[in-house]
């Protein structure tokens, strides 16, 4: 495989990166991104110098600059995102430009490249908040923030590009990832910082949202079959199989730092916050994957994991220090 992960130096881009060069020792993998506040080439430093794996900076919205990327590549992972919900609520332009308009991008730059394989990274929360029974592939899409709309946007564009041009397209809507190298404004790493300066944890509303947490490693692991098995054109739910309420993720958070539940504080929610997210994943388990991780387990190891690596955490927050400012003032 001659792959091109867009996003690469981001939180699952470079999981996923490093899982694919340690089980296919003939992958070549070259990383396009625009390392922005979220991508860090840090996270990609035990594998930069393997012969295999290549860097190219540059932004998905850069028809140019894509075209440039897809020298030489049959398989495409595209993965750069604004993947921030909170962030797309203050602002929608960056999410509509780069997972809309980026999306498009690099779905005309594949078509004309006559890839063999475009996986799209898409999520569970284009199906907006899930008040009944798992959601399947096939049920309807309702997104209720900017982030979720401009993924439900390109989830069907790339969709589009399978039917009416032949690319062959294949998405996969993930589960709330979690694991090493997220960048600390999600909930769980952006906590864990939080407890180990002794700072509130801002807890939106009651706390009671169920969010299904995917170990990245279990993720991973799901999309490369993807890119063996999955079919042109179909849709593939990946779930974690662990819907918790995020207080109670938040205790044991807690409880493996050692911290007081006295941190939680209970703020003024997120507009529009899905209160469940929940998918059938029986299309995938079908072709022999399922997750592996335990929550509890996959939590706490993660939860040590940013313990032990605080600087490149401070390094993180740092660069997005002004988001942190005005999201959380009053919270
Ligand atoms: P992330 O924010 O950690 O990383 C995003 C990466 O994309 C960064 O390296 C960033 O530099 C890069 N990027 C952003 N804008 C770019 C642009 N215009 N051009 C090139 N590169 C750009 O995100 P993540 O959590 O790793 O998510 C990766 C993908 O998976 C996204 O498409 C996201 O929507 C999707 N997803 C994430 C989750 C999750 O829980 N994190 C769940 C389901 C789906
Ligand atoms: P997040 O990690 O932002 O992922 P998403 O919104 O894409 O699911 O948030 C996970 C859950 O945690 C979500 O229900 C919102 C909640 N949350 C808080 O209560 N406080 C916070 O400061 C953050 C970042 C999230």
């Amino acid at each position: 495989m001659q792959m091109l992960v867009t996003g690469g130096a981001g939180f699952i881009g470079c999981n996923f990166v490093r899982h694919v060069l340690a089980v296919d020792e003939d992958a070549r993998v070259r990383v396009f991104d625009k390392l922005t506040y979220a991508g860090n080439l840090e996270n990609l430093a035990d594998v930069s110098d393997d012969p295999r794996f290549e860097f190219v900076e540059g932004d998905v919205c850069d028809l140019d600059a894509a075209h440039a990327a897809m020298a030489g590549i049959d398989t495409v992972v595209h993965m750069a995102a604004e993947s921030h919900v909170d962030r797309s609520i203050i602002s929608a332009e960056a999410a509509v430009r780069t997972n809309f308009v980026g999306t498009f991008t690099m779905l005309e730059a594949a078509r004309e490249a006559g890839v063999k394989r475009f996986l799209h990274m898409s999520t569970d929360e284009v199906y907006g908040a899930c008040l009944g029974e798992p959601f399947t592939e096939n049920d309807p899409l309702n997104p209720r923030n900017p982030y979720s709309a401009s993924k439900a946007g390109a989830d069907r564009l790339a969709y589009s590009y399978f039917v009416t041009y032949d690319l062959p397209v294949v998405i996969a809507r993930a589960a709330n990832n979690y694991g090493p190298y997220q960048y600390p404004e999600k909930l769980i790493p952006f906590f864990v910082y939080r407890a180990l300066n002794d700072e509130h944890l801002p807890v939106y509303g009651d706390g009671m949202q169920v969010r299904d947490w995917l170990q990245v490693r279990d993720d991973c692991r799901a999309l490369l079959l993807l890119l063996e098995q999955g079919v042109p054109g179909e849709v593939y739910n990946i779930h974690g199989g662990n819907e918790r309420p995020n207080l109670e993720t938040i205790r044991l958070i807690l409880d493996e730092l050692g911290k007081p539940e006295s941190l939680i504080k209970h703020v003024e929610d997120r507009p529009g916050h899905d209160v469940r997210y929940s998918m059938d994943a029986a299309k995938i388990m079908a072709l022999g994957w399922q997750p592996e991780v335990s929550w509890e387990q996959g939590i706490r190891e993660t939860v040590r994991w940013f313990a032990e690596h605080r600087e490149w955490m401070e390094r993180s927050v740092a660069r997005g220090r002004e988001y942190f400012e005005q999201w959380y003032a009053g919270r």
